[in-house]
């Protein structure tokens, strides 16, 4: 059957005209003007927003991290995104020291297939490189994995080192494949973070403290200069700082192919938030840290000007209650991470589109075009055109919205944003034709979602 969506504005990367979006089966097949015919579903859109669905190139879901699991998984995740207007997410499949690439595959294959409510596929985070691993990489990409995660942070746990990075780099970029860096100088924070135990400072804010700018600086600094040096593109994910996005700037000026996505936590948040009382703090214990006020004007900056290609969530919570009190007398024993999936297209939209800081364009290009583009899925994905996906999303723009953890998808126990009022709601989202959210409501179904192998790397 066909469904119309009529009367809409459709709102792409590059352009914004009336028209009505008709979908059959999984697909969109036309854009234009069209007369309803019999056994024809039409949805009036009168005054709306059409978009692509949005892609969530980073989150966690079902994932073990400081001691803990993650308090979302494959099924509430992404029922989440879906509420917040995202139909596509990619995860990270973690190796598992002294195994291979392919069993974590298989593990987070298990996690999500069957479970999803929206389309998925995953990065994969090498922790441990050996002529194996080495070997593996090509043939993943080969089989719809082209994107790789390094870390050089979390000092004993994921982080690599500078030979692993290059050699990482040479070996997936020699392949098509894209490699994505979590760039924090460990070696600086593992020492700061012991000092600062060591002195009974053990607060949520001085998880921050412990991680200064300085270590994000660094580690950008030379993340940039081994992708140089290898010759091979490279992803710098969650960039908070400022001055990290100045490095990133000049070596893009240079016309080196390095891309980064920020999160809205850096865009909307800051340092002060952890001087909230109690142990409030800890809900915005993440890495890298929120920063000092007015750093975020840096970061609007940088999306605009196009130095920032993606807003991706860095979705990875965990419960106040249960999980963040690990660390109520350490905080490094406080799980890193906090939920996002559902309000980053509402935030970017209410802050971005509707304070005039970005233009309605370029917000559908950091969550949906270009991400598709640098992952593999454009134009499946990412596009509002014939024979793509009908993932869209019919976008009420003057609606407004309060975010509260009490009617929130999530499955956690706050939301840092809460209490944040703006305009622009999700109203009805559909993901290969089918409407998986309607009006405050899920109406789509467990294991809706397939896996997306993706295509190798292409510059934007
Ligand atoms: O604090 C964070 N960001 N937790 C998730 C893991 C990571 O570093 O992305
Ligand atoms: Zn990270
Ligand atoms: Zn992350």
């Amino acid at each position: 059957m066909k469904t119309i969506i009529k009367n809409g504005t459709v709102v792409t990367a590059s352009d914004i005209y009336q028209a009505d979006v008709v979908i059959e089966d999984e697909k969109i097949v036309a854009i234009g003007s069209t007369d309803k015919r019999e056994g024809e579903n039409v949805i009036d859109a009168s005054g709306k927003l059409i978009f692509p669905g949005a892609i969530d190139v980073h989150t966690h879901l079902d994932m073990p991290f400081g001691g803990t699991v993650t308090a979302d998984d494959f099924t509430t995740g992404t029922i989440a995104a879906a509420a917040g207007g995202t139909t596509t997410i990619i995860d990270y499949a973690l190796q598992t020291p002294g195994h291979s690439l392919a069993e974590a595959l298989q593990n987070w294959h298990e996690k999500a297939d069957g479970k999803c409510a929206v389309d998925y596929g995953f990065h994969v985070a090498v922790t441990d490189l050996n002529d194996a691993v080495m070997a593996e990489i090509p043939e993943l990409i080969g089989r719809g994995y082209p994107s790789y995660k390094v870390f050089m942070a979390y000092k004993g746990v994921f982080q690599v080192d500078d030979s692993t990075l290059l050699t990482v780099l040479r070996q997936a970029g020699a392949a098509g494949g894209l490699v994505l860096v979590h760039a924090e100088n460990g070696d600086i924070i593992d020492l700061l973070t012991r000092e600062m135990l060591a002195r009974g400072e053990t607060t949520p804010l001085h998880h921050a403290l412990s991680r200064p700018p300085q270590a994000e600086e660094e580690a950008v600094n030379r993340y940039i200069t081994l992708a140089a040096l290898s010759g091979s593109p490279a992803y710098i994910v969650h960039l908070s700082d400022a001055t990290a996005l100045g490095r990133l700037a000049e070596a893009r000026l240079q016309g080196l192919p390095i891309y980064a996505e920020t999160c809205p936590q850096y865009l909307f948040l800051d340092i002060e938030r952890y001087n909230e009382p109690g142990f409030n703090g800890a809900k915005y214990v993440m890495s890298p840290p929120l920063r000092e006020p007015g750093n975020e004007e840096y970061l609007w900056n940088g999306l605009d000007s196009g130095n920032l290609q993606v807003v991706a969530s860095d979705h990875c919570s965990f419960n106040m209650k249960g999980q963040k009190e690990l660390g109520r007398d350490d905080f490094s024993k406080i799980p890193n991470g906090a939920p996002g999936v559902e309000t980053r297209v509402q935030l970017l939209f209410a802050g971005g589109v509707m304070e005039n800081r970005i233009s309605v364009n370029k917000f559908v290009d950091l969550v949906s075009t270009a991400p598709a583009k640098l992952f593999g899925l454009y134009p499946r994905k990412g596009a509002l055109a014939i024979g793509s996906d009908a993932d869209l999303v019919v976008f009420d723009p003057d609606a407004d919205f309060t975010i509260s953890a009490e009617k929130q998808f999530q499955n956690v126990d706050y939301n840092p944003y809460e209490g944040f009022k703006g305009k622009g709601v999700p109203l009805k989202v559909f993901s290969r034709g089918k409407l998986i959210f309607d009006d405050g409501r899920y109406t789509g179904s467990k294991g809706h979602g397939c896996f997306l192998p993706r295509k190798p790397f292409s510059a934007l």
